[in-house]
Formats: C-alpha cells, structure tokens, sequence
C-alpha cells in the first residue's frame, strides 16, 4: 500500500508529477461543475485527533470533488474518548470497507506507526510537531504559481521552527526543488542541528527579508510548548513581527506567505496580511487541488 506520510519520503519527481496533477484538479474546480467521477468507488476516512479548520474542509471537498465516499470522525466526540486505542479505531472504521485514511495526530510519527498496523492507504494531515506534507506541497504549488518556479528563488520560513511541522515539510520540499532556505526567529525556537538540513539560520528579521523572494510567516505555536522558555508575545512581536514598516523598509517587493491560523497583531499585522502580495488565501484555494492531486495518485495505486 503507497502513503503519504512525510516529504521525507518523496524526491523532486513526485512533486513535480503532484503539480501536474493539480495543475488539471485546479483547472476543474474553476468550472461551474467542480466535481469528476475519478474516484467513485474509493472510501476515504478522515481522522482528526487534533483541531483543523483549512486542513480538514480541503481534505473533505478534495475528496468529495473527485466522487469519494467520505466519512469524517472527530476524536473529541469518538470512543477514543472512552479509551479505544488508534489501532482498534482505525481497524474498526476500516472493517466498513474503507481504502484510505487521511489523519491528524498530535503525536509525532502518528503516521507511519499507524501504516505499519493497518491495511489502507495513509496520508498524514499533520501529526504533532514533525511533518505536514500537504501543507509543503501547497505551499510549493502556490509559489510556483506566483514566481514561476521553485528552483533558485529564496525562501524564509520566519518563526517557531522547533515546533513546527510546516517548517519541516517545507524544508524538504523547497530544498528537493532546488530552493534556498533561510530559517529566522529567536534562538529558543530554533532547533539546534538545523544546518543540517541544508538551511541557513538568521536571527535578524530584517537581514532575512532583504534577502528573499519569500517569506513564510508561522504561528507561534503556544500549545506545543513550555512558556516559560519562550519570549513573551511582546518580544516576539518586537523582533519577528512583520508589518507595513517592515516591508516598506525594504527596497523590493516580496511575496508573503502563511500557512494559517493567522495570529494577527503577533506575527504578522492585518495590513500585511491582506495585501495584494500576501498569497495567504491562493495557499488556502490551491490545497484543495493539491490534495485532489495527492489522493488521486494514492488511489491509482490501491488494486480496485
Ligand atoms: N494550515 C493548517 O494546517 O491549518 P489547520 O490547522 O486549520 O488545518
């Protein structure tokens, strides 16, 4: 059975037949009837254990665009809550002929240890502060589109990169696609050996901007954390956040990105936010394509 568990297991033709793929998808769902028959005889479970808004909606109308049955299941109101473990759930909803299950974990590795135990095909919505695949590969079609290509531009992810599956997955795919990578935020959200995925560390905000084409903004992701060790909002604010003056500062154009929910006031001010060269809602729009695209090519493997 093929997965989608982490960019990690992808090289740069994957993406590159991913997006061309979505290419078609995106070009479907702008036609009044948004919908193909692709997948009508596939079931696909979606799981969350941990809360979504983007992710969980995209997922959903991916599937139901290309003629899926779905079925949704919220762990807050589900018998995990009366002690029934990951491996029994899942084998339960697949005993009522599920083929593939979309899941959101907070636990790290969510993904893969579930493929190993179950018979469907996997794709990890985010599974705690390690990979969000779908994100990256959205995130990477969406610059694509805006700039042209991927190859050579230069991205800086800005923010909490400890704790931050977004940051992660992007890595993996800007550097597959031949992107430079700067990383920037304070020091105590910054992994330690994060060289060594072939990225460049700046702490100074506006050093880091000057330097890019684009700026992937990130949340700070307070529920992963211990407080005490973080700088307070104010701070952060202070040193990370950017807003109009920021921008205006610079003596170019750049294109900015989030991968959302928006902390506005934080990390990034609502005027930014919501300017002309903010493509925050073109990532939103183009993750239904690209996971049409994802779901499209897993099915294709599953003998039917
Ligand atoms: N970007 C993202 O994963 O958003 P949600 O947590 O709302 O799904």
């Amino acid at each position: 059975v093929d997965h989608l568990l982490g960019i990690k297991y992808l090289n740069e033709k994957d993406i590159e037949l991913i997006f061309k793929t979505a290419d078609h998808f995106k070009e479907v769902i702008n036609r009044p009837i948004k919908k193909v028959p692709s997948l009508r005889d596939i079931t696909i479970a979606n799981l969350f254990f941990e809360n979504s808004t983007r992710t969980r909606l995209s997922f959903e109308l991916a599937e139901k665009r290309l003629s899926a049955d779905v079925v949704n299941f919220s762990a807050a109101s589900s018998s995990v809550k009366k002690g029934e473990t990951l491996i029994d759930t899942v084998n339960n909803i697949l005993s009522m002929k599920v083929d593939m299950v979309v899941m959101r974990h907070p636990n790290p590795g969510a993904g893969i240890f579930l493929s190993r135990h179950v018979k469907a095909s996997i794709i990890n919505a985010g599974d705690g502060a390690h990979e969000h695949p779908t994100q990256a590969l959205l995130d990477s079609y969406s610059i694509r589109e805006r700039l042209g290509a991927v190859a050579g531009k230069k991205v800086v992810i800005v923010g909490d990169i400890l704790h931050s599956r977004v940051a992660l997955s992007n890595i993996f795919a800007l550097k597959l696609q031949g992107a430079e990578v700067k990383v920037c935020g304070p020091k105590t959200l910054l992994p330690k050996h994060i060289e060594s995925l072939g990225v460049n560390v700046e702490t100074d905000l506006k050093k880091a901007l000057e330097w890019c084409d684009v700026a992937n903004m990130l949340r700070v992701q307070n529920e992963r954390m211990d407080i005490s060790y973080f700088p307070s909002t104010r701070e952060y604010a202070q040193q990370f956040q950017l807003n109009k003056k920021m921008l205006e500062s610079l003596n170019k154009e750049i294109v900015v990105m989030h991968p959302g929910p928006i902390n506005r006031g934080v990390e990034i001010t609502s005027d930014v936010a919501d300017a002309e060269n903010a493509i925050i809602l073109n990532q939103v729009q183009n993750g239904v394509a690209v996971r049409m695209a994802v779901i499209y090519l897993l099915a294709s493997k599953i003998n039917r």
